[in-house]
């Protein structure tokens, strides 16, 4: 069994770069045991809605950057929203995430406040809700809060600051810092708050990446979402031909991202770790052997099968010709075939937050 308190950034390092089959293992294992001694064994689901692809920045990375022309931009009506929200709480998932490219502006702001509430409504308050919608103001954070969203997701992407103005456009709508300063305002609104980090970018080392393990623990971060970086090619990104490329989803990019969801799980015993759809792309099987590495919870999309194909930010995203109620019984055959129980119409709240 692995010790816990080893893990300076020298030891992740060696984690991170470990070759043996059979110590990676172990870590994986080590870090199965964790979660199940902490949290417990059960998934979470949260149902995934992609509320728009429109999206006003140009990460260098994703595919529907704004100037990417070739994508047919859409917004889903209020009654497809509300469609999906109903979907998933009659089918039992406790909570959904409501996932959008990043937009301000007031109309766009009262919307998805009234979506939310909605949403609540709807639900006699028993859908948990997350945000995922980027960087806003404070006010807007709170006006969102206020309505019924209690947990947020915005990643990092990276917690080196020299490598993110390496994978965005340098201008101050693209600032690590105020990226940050956005992560500081969530926790301080009362969100349960998650972040996560593309892993295997190019440019990025171990020594990053363990970085970003020691950031993510010293914020005390409540939940993470993380996974490969995969290529697009119709981003600057994509068409990028230097640095460690080979990573962008191969199989050793997988490898690494279960170490990864391993050391975190060492490190922060009782947090939420999503096993990401990103890890599904390189391996059938990647969400399951995320969960056994110690992920605890699953995004499954709901998202109508119409607008599906226009939200790749990478190339072959799964499941994108599937609707809502393929993408659950695809994945609870998977689950059940891995012996994972789910805990359904439950909340699964990190046991982090007090
Ligand atoms: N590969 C992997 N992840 C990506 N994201 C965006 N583009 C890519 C890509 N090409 C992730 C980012 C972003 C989240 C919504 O999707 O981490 O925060
Ligand atoms: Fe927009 Fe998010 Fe894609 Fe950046 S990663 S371009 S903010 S959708």
């Amino acid at each position: 069994m692995i010790e816990r308190t080893l893990f300076s950034s020298e030891h992740l390092v060696g984690f991170l770069e470990e070759k043996d089959p059979i110590k990676i293992q172990e870590l994986l294992t080590s870090a199965y045991k964790v979660k199940v001694d902490n949290i417990g064994s059960k998934v979470y689901l949260r149902g995934l809605i992609e509320l728009s692809n429109i999206c006003t920045k140009n990460c260098y990375y994703c595919g529907i950057r704004h100037a990417n022309s070739n994508v047919l931009r859409y917004e889903l009506s209020e009654e497809q929203v509300l469609g999906a929200a109903m979907f998933a709480w009659k089918s039992n998932y406790g909570s959904l995430v409501l996932q959008a490219g990043e937009r301000t502006g007031t109309n766009y702001i009262k919307k998805v406040t009234k979506l939310v509430k909605k949403i609540k409504e709807l639900s006699n308050g028993e859908l948990g809700i997350t945000l995922s919608l980027g960087e806003q103001s404070k006010e807007v954070f709170q006006e969102w809060f206020d309505a019924g969203a209690h947990r947020y997701l915005l990643r990092i992407e990276t917690s080196n600051p020299n490598l993110y103005s390496k994978i965005h456009p340098n201008n101050k709508d693209h600032s690590w810092e105020r990226r940050l300063q956005a992560l500081i305002n969530l926790k301080e609104v009362g969100y349960q708050t998650g972040t996560g980090v593309m892993i295997g970018l190019p440019y990025q080392t171990s020594q990053d990446l363990a970085n970003d393990l020691l950031f993510m623990k010293e914020f005390g971060i409540h939940m993470v979402g993380m996974g490969p970086y995969l290529k697009h090619s119709e981003t600057p990104l994509g068409q990028l031909v230097i640095g460690n490329q080979q990573l962008a989803g191969g199989n050793q990019s997988l490898e690494i991202s279960l170490k990864m969801v391993a050391l975190l799980r060492l490190l922060m015993p009782k947090i939420n770790i999503a096993a990401t759809t990103a890890m599904q792309v390189i391996d059938p099987e990647g969400r399951d052997k995320a969960v056994l590495a110690g992920a605890n919870i699953i995004m499954p999309n709901m998202t109508i099968s119409e607008v599906r194909k226009n939200y790749q930010i990478y190339e072959n995203k799964p499941g994108i010709k599937d609707d809502a109620a393929i993408s659950k019984s695809k994945l609870e055959a998977n689950l059940s075939k891995n012996g994972i129980e789910i805990g359904w119409s439950q909340w699964g709240d990190s046991k982090a937050f007090e």
